[in-house]
């Protein structure tokens, strides 16, 4: 029992130095954070988000590889940055970027499994591309955004598996051992959760107050004080990923559904359903997106 208690100030010890050295935290690449900016400048060009990336070759290849994978289905052959850009889209470029950054900057040792972190994250980033495009009408939401919503919602699980692999192996074997969710098991023994963490690191990076939303309210809809709909979206697709069995270990515990969700969002079982459905025929190219950003 005192063995345990140890454990835990252990752990609520490295948590607090991970939450009050902000510093310490890693930077995304700069050329990163100046396309974001490109990207949410109204009056930027195809060229000007080309220039930038051409300047990182290892982007170009990844921009250039994604706009000719099975994933967009994009029907001509893609050889040019400039091409790449106008093909996929501004949104869809931040996605990568940010994607293959995260991919890089968390390349460590983990206590996670990687390889289901990331089928995870995403199919919860396909299962929110999929809500939003059939809310398309009722609610005005740019698809790619909620993609990218999905592939960073559990950014915070990341940080604590490379920062403290150890105690956070034992919170999710105590999760997986006691039947609950991870979740729930960060909150008992570190008194905060993957989403809060992931909200220091969004405040750092200055990610889109649409996107830092969608990733510290995904657990926790009713503590935003306002609605997003985005955090709803990617709740839900979170749930559907776990339904395709896309979690990270057999049978882990999923969060119980909001029961405000699906009335905020208006959708209804047959939706919910029709969406999952879809989802189970393409969630297969999920690893063509993984392939391109890790
Ligand atoms: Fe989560
Ligand atoms: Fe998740």
């Amino acid at each position: 029992m005192s063995q345990a208690k140890t454990g835990i100030a252990k752990a609520r010890e490295q948590v607090a130095k991970i939450i009050d050295d902000v510093d310490s935290l890693p930077s995304l690449p700069s050329i990163v954070m100046k396309l974001i900016e490109v990207v949410n400048a109204p009056d930027s060009s195809a060229e000007d988000a080309a220039a930038l990336i051409q300047q990182d070759p290892a982007l170009t290849s990844k921009m250039i590889r994604l706009a000719n994978s099975a994933f967009y289905g994009i029907p001509r052959s893609v050889s040019s940055v400039t091409s790449a850009v106008v093909a996929l889209g501004f949104n869809t470029i931040r996605t990568l970027v940010l994607g293959a950054s995260v991919a890089q900057i968390f390349d460590g040792k983990h206590s996670l499994d990687m390889d289901r972190f990331w089928k995870h994250s995403v199919v919860t980033a396909m299962a929110s591309k999929a809500i939003v495009r059939h809310l398309m009408g009722v609610r005005v939401m740019d698809p790619e955004t909620a993609f990218c919503a999905g592939i960073l919602h559990d950014i915070g699980k990341l940080i604590l598996s490379q920062y403290m692999p150890g105690d956070y192996g034992a919170i999710c074997n105590a999760a997986k051992e006691r039947g609950i969710p991870i979740v729930d098991a960060e909150n008992m023994v570190l008194g905060i959760n993957h989403a809060q963490i992931g909200k220091i690191l969004s405040d750092k990076w200055t990610l889109p107050p649409v996107l830092e939303y969608a990733i510290v309210g995904h657990h926790a809809l009713d503590s935003l004080g306002e609605t997003s709909h985005m955090a709803n979206v990617v709740h839900l697709a979170n749930i559907m990923a776990h339904d395709l069995g896309c979690n990270q270990w057999d049978g882990e515990a999923c969060v119980p559904e909001n029961p405000n969700c699906r009335t905020e969002l208006k959708i209804g079982d047959a939706d919910y359903e029709k969406i999952i459905y879809n989802l189970e025929i393409s969630m297969e190219k999920s690893h063509e997106f993984l392939a391109v950003i890790r």
